[in-house]
C-alpha cells in the first residue's frame, strides 16, 4: 500500500491557531501517565524522582504536552523542536503563560534535516510527529 504523510509542517495561521486552541487535555495527560508507566518500569525509579537532567520533545507543536510533562516533572529542562515558526510562536506563548521560559527552551529545527542543540538527553519525547515524515524511520536516525 503505498503511504500518504500530512504534509509536514504545520505553518497555516488556521491550522496552527486551530490546532493550539483545540481541547487536547486528555490525551495529553495520559502520554504524561504512559510516560511515568514506562520510565518507572524501565528505570526502578519515578520519572518525579530521577527525571533531573534534559528532556528533549520532537514535534513540540504550541507546547501542550510539555507545558504537562514539565509541571508533573519538576526537576528536568526541556528543549523542544519544531520545524513551523507559528506553531513556535503559540508555544512560546503557552510556555511564558505557565511561567516555564527558565526550564523549557525552543528551537526552530527541520527534522530530520537539520541538526539539534547537541547535548545528553536523559529522555526523547514526542507525541504525534510520525505520521508527518515522509520516511518515519528517519527519526530514529536524527543527529
Ligand atoms: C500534530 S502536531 C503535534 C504537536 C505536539 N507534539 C502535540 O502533541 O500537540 C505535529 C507537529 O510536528 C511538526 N512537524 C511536522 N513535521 C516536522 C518536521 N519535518 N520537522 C519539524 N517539525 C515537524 C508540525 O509543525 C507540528 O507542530
Amino acid at each position: 500500500m503505498e503511504r500518504t504523510p500530512e504534509p509536514d509542517l504545520m505553518n497555516g495561521k488556521a491550522q496552527a491557531k486551530a490546532y493550539a486552541e483545540a481541547d487536547f487535555s486528555e490525551p495529553h495527560e495520559n502520554f504524561v501517565d504512559l510516560f511515568k508507566e514506562y520510565f518507572s518500569r524501565e528505570n526502578g525509579s519515578s520519572p518525579e524522582e530521577v527525571l533531573t537532567e534534559n528532556v528533549l520533545d520532537l514535534g513540540c507543536g504550541p507546547a501542550d504536552v510539555i507545558v504537562r510533562f514539565a509541571n508533573r516533572f519538576t526537576k528536568c529542562n526541556i528543549v523542544a523542536v519544531d520545524g513551523a515558526d507559528l506553531m513556535l510562536e503559540h508555544a512560546r506563548e503557552a510556555i511564558n503563560k505557565a511561567g516555564l521560559v527558565d526550564r523549557i527552551t525552543l528551537q526552530k529545527v527541520y527534522l530530520p534535516d537539520e541538526p539539534i542543540k547537541h547535548m545528553d538527553y536523559q529522555a526523547i519525547i514526542s507525541n504525534s510527529l510520525l505520521h508527518h515524515l515522509k520516511d518515519p524511520q528517519s527519526l530514529f536516525s536524527c543527529e
